[in-house]
């Protein structure tokens, strides 16, 4: 064979198969023999081929970058991907929330931001949103919440109806679904939204002094959006706008850039800030904690398989390196718990050893055997040992990234800060971030919303909940939806 005949096809034995296209028959007219093992091959894979869609975030679409760390931030945090002159390897993926595989890019709904760093200290996950606040703010809401967001148990259906009944029994909603109604609900492309880890995080520097942050990553491609009318239309055209955009782009060498700045609280600020810091409906307002710069992320490779390399990658908010910890909030102590959860119903026990999800520090970890493992366990394979195993060592790496926690075992709201409440933030949104024009189309797309299914009771508390936020807003809204047209 020389170097120009294409390679022969083989089974997944690399023994040479006879046809692409032929099966074995007895005869021309068939029947098919049973032992035709490679056709048997073929509709056996064939019928393997996926794996269970991710139940939230099953749209989506990513790409390989890197990490460069721009401005000396060792005062804040330890983590070695963070120290000044750091470059470190990512995967990211972006994502739409409440639709399946085959949705389309374009319809309103908040975007993930899952971000994986390879860093030499083990991989650690950023996983967020395109808007710095949520829904809700306690865990055991977040299955009924997705629910209300996919399909009816009756119909099969999407339904607005559901969606407003839990939202205006949820006021903590307020806020993010003012984001989510407004011009940030349909990003033009993943390239032109910013990516929030929207909850609060513990950094921790080299004195093991703690602060609070939160991240913020601002599109370098500035911020740009789909009206419904455009959005609604491309949903018809081309229902993967948003994975194109991100591919081509890359490919054509427009590298996506975002520049990394953080929100920094003391730690003794949480007590008496005038919002609880762990409170993840709630913003920071920029004057009371400004935007430092860390770095900048650049997207720079697409991926080759699609399947192996973004539908089986594994992002997982419990993966935090050291420098680098958790915080009060109650959905992120959740969140700790549930993707390692999924990603082992998903993908198998095994998830973390596919090149995407594995690390690019060295794993020394005592986990063996389950289905799919090839990586080799070696002895020992228990701890303590005295036969040379991996020694965890808290001298080396210090204690966890905790905080003082004391008191009776409850099922309770947050403590609640001298300004918090579900309509505040909501309010100064809709008021001083907003502009007419995008105040108007917030309205037109709350009316359309509406007008879509939604029916009494919920209807009128959907009208007193726009209220809440805004006397003017509460107004409009529900003069458009009684007059039933909207622009
Ligand atoms: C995906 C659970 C809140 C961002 C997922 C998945 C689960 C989940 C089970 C699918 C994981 C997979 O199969 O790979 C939860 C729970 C939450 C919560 C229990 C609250 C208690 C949030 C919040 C954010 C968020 C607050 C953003 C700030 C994401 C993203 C993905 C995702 C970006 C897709 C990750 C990817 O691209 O693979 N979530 N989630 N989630 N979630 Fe959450």
């Amino acid at each position: 064979m020389t170097d120009t005949q294409p390679k022969p096809t083989t089974t997944d034995t690399g023994i040479p198969v006879e046809s692409d296209t032929l099966s074995l028959t007895v005869g021309r007219q068939g029947p098919i023999l049973l032992h035709d093992h490679y056709l048997i091959e073929q509709m056996a894979q064939f019928n393997r081929e996926r794996v269970p869609e991710r139940q939230p975030h099953a749209k989506g679409g990513g790409a390989f970058g890197r990490f460069e760390v721009t401005n000396d931030v060792s005062a804040f945090t330890k983590a070695a991907v963070f120290q000044p002159g750091t470059r470190t390897d990512t995967l990211i993926r972006f994502s739409t929330v409440a639709g399946e595989r085959g949705t389309p890019d374009t319809w309103r709904d908040p975007r993930g931001f899952a971000l994986k760093f390879y860093t030499t200290e083990g991989n650690y996950d950023m996983v967020g949103n395109d808007t710095p606040v949520f829904f809700i703010k306690d865990p055991m809401k977040f299955q009924h919440f997705i629910r209300s967001q996919k399909r009816r148990a009756d119909t099969n259906l999407r339904d607005n109806d559901m969606q407003w009944d839990f939202w205006t029994l949820t006021p903590e909603s307020a806020h993010q679904v003012t984001w989510l109604m407004g011009d940030r609900g349909i990003p033009r492309t993943w390239r032109h939204m910013n990516g929030y880890s929207s909850h609060t995080y513990m950094w921790v520097n080299a004195q093991g002094e703690k602060f609070w942050v939160k991240y913020h990553f601002i599109s370098e491609q500035g911020i740009e959006f789909f009206t419904q009318a455009d959005a609604d239309a491309m949903a018809g055209k081309d229902p993967d706008y948003h994975t194109r955009d991100l591919y081509d782009a890359i490919k054509q060498g427009d590298y996506p850039s975002w520049t990394l700045k953080m929100q920094i609280m003391p730690y003794d600020d949480a007590a008496t800030y005038r919002f609880n810091p762990f409170d993840m409906t709630k913003v920071w307002p920029h004057g009371d904690y400004p935007l430092v710069e860390v770095g900048r992320l650049t997207l720079d490779q697409n991926p080759t398989d699609y399947h192996s390399e973004i539908e089986q990658a594994a992002f997982e908010p419990s993966n935090l390196v050291p420098g680098i910890g958790p915080s009060p909030d109650k959905m992120l102590l959740g969140r700790m718990f549930s993707y390692p959860d999924a990603h082992r119903a998903r993908i198998g026990a095994n998830y973390n050893q596919l090149p995407v999800n594995a690390p690019q520090a060295p794993v020394h970890s005592y986990s063996k055997d389950g289905p799919m493992r090839f990586v080799k366990a070696s002895d020992p394979v228990y701890a303590p040992n005295s036969k040379g195993g991996p020694l965890a060592d808290v001298e080396r790496y210090g204690e966890p990234a905790g905080w003082h926690a004391d008191g009776d075992m409850v099922r309770s709201a947050y403590e609640v800060h001298a300004e918090d409440d579900d309509w505040g933030q909501a309010r100064t949104l809709f008021r001083q971030v907003m502009d007419d024009a995008s105040r108007e189309r917030l309205v037109n797309n709350i009316v359309g919303h509406l007008l879509n299914g939604v029916s009494e009771p919920v209807l009128q508390r959907a009208f007193e909940y726009w209220h809440n936020v805004d006397q003017d807003l509460g107004e409009a809204v529900e003069k458009g939806v009684r007059a039933g047209h909207h622009a």
